[in-house]
């Protein structure tokens, strides 16, 4: 699709947050501040010294390298790649979403009424752990009288951006107060990895929304499901009827990420915190099932047929991406090569036979900040 937006080649493309706190590291002489990028905010959405991102200077100090993928260092416990390769898979995962709601957002009228332009302050959105920062060039695009703000440990410095976008390197966990009141959306999408205290994160990002603001957050689950939508035994060893290598890596990846602190099970907790978040109101929660690969058909409705296909097609692709993207962490935490990249290619060979039909499963949720009472 042709962007609706001109690239300008000299725009920085990224910033991070360099403000008192210890953990982000200056690297920044004078001279590479680039004090033009605080000026240039016009948002009404505050950019706290805010440095523009040279890739030179800081891609060696925000990224780090491990098994041949590169990493973000801000943050230990989200180890999942930061490099073209894992940004290709997202993209697939993003267009997945896209056709899968139909959309960048659920709970449409609520999201536009929210968004729509007034003569108070510029419209404002968030995306936490934006990645690519497909989610907020999409919506830039379609709110192009909003300010779009993207965060993530190491998000893509690569692509163009309009100039209502800008994304910063930002590790959510360390606190959002500088954001508190600045948003009328904001959104996350499979963050839990790299969070630890879900509920902490949740209290400090509905301080960040506008009254009446709304937070989006989409979740995936790690327990892979049959074609009946019931848990598959993951596999362990070749030829074994109805379990699944896919199920098997998404077991090991849960298990260790879990080990290590991450939130793999937020997504069956999420309504309950989001209940319980008393500057929050009118919680909804949708389950979807993707099918991973393009076996589900329907035969009486073509259209549907169609799109079935195309969902299951990206999901099938992203899940086999997703196999390289734990291999480090399965190897850091003491795998041993051989036996991962020994799933790798099961996975590979159920993926394109479609052995078995499988399902993965994802968590949708919106609340909505509260007005006082009066
Ligand atoms: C699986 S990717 C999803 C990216 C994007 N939300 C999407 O759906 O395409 C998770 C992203 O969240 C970011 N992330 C994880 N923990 C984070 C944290 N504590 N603060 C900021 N970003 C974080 C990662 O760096 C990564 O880019």
């Amino acid at each position: 699709m042709a962007s609706k937006f001109t690239y300008d080649p000299y725009r920085p493309h990224a910033y991070y947050r360099h403000y008192d706190d210890p953990v982000s590291p200056d690297t920044t002489s004078a001279g590479d501040r680039d004090d033009d990028a605080r000026s240039e905010s016009t948002s009404g959405t505050p950019a706290p010294s805010v440095y523009s991102f040279r890739s030179s200077v800081d891609g060696k100090v925000l990224l780090r390298e491990a098994q041949g993928r590169k990493f973000n260092t801000q943050n230990d416990l989200y180890f999942l790649p930061a490099d073209e390769q894992e940004y290709a898979r997202l993209d697939m995962q993003h267009r997945m979403h896209l056709k899968g709601i139909d959309g960048l957002y659920i709970r449409k009228d609520d999201v536009r009424k929210v968004l729509a332009p007034d003569s108070g302050a510029q419209k404002a959105i968030l995306d936490v752990g934006c990645g690519t920062g497909a989610w907020a060039i999409g919506m830039a695009e379609e709110f192009p009288h909003a300010q779009v703000v993207g965060i993530d440990l190491a998000p893509c410095t690569s692509r163009p951006l309009p100039d209502n976008c800008r994304l910063e390197f930002d590790d959510v966990t360390l606190g959002m107060s500088h954001y508190h009141n600045c948003f009328d959306l904001i959104h996350l999408r499979c963050v839990g990895n790299g969070v630890k205290d879900y509920p902490a994160l949740i209290e400090d990002l509905s301080k960040c929304l506008r009254l009446g603001g709304i937070l989006l957050i989409v979740e995936a689950d790690l327990q892979v499901l049959n074609s009946h939508k019931e848990p598959i035994e993951p596999a362990f060893r070749p030829g074994k009827p109805n379990q699944s290598w896919v199920a098997r890596i998404c077991f090991e990846a849960y298990n260790t990420m879990k080990a290590r602190g991450s939130s793999m099970d937020c997504g069956r907790q999420l309504l309950s915190w989001l209940k319980n978040e008393p500057l929050l109101k009118g919680e909804e929660y949708q389950k979807l099932h993707f099918p991973i690969g393009p076996w589900e058909k329907n035969r009486k409705d073509e259209k549907r047929a169609a799109h079935l296909e195309e969902v299951g097609e990206l999901c099938r692709r992203s899940m086999k991406e997703f196999s390289r993207s734990v291999r480090p962490l399965l190897i850091s935490e003491g795998y041993f090569p051989e036996i991962v990249d020994k799933i790798i290619r099961c996975i590979d060979d159920e993926l394109s036979t479609l052995s078995v039909h499988t399902y993965t499963q994802w968590h949708y949720f919106s609340a909505q900040k509260r007005k006082p009472s009066a």
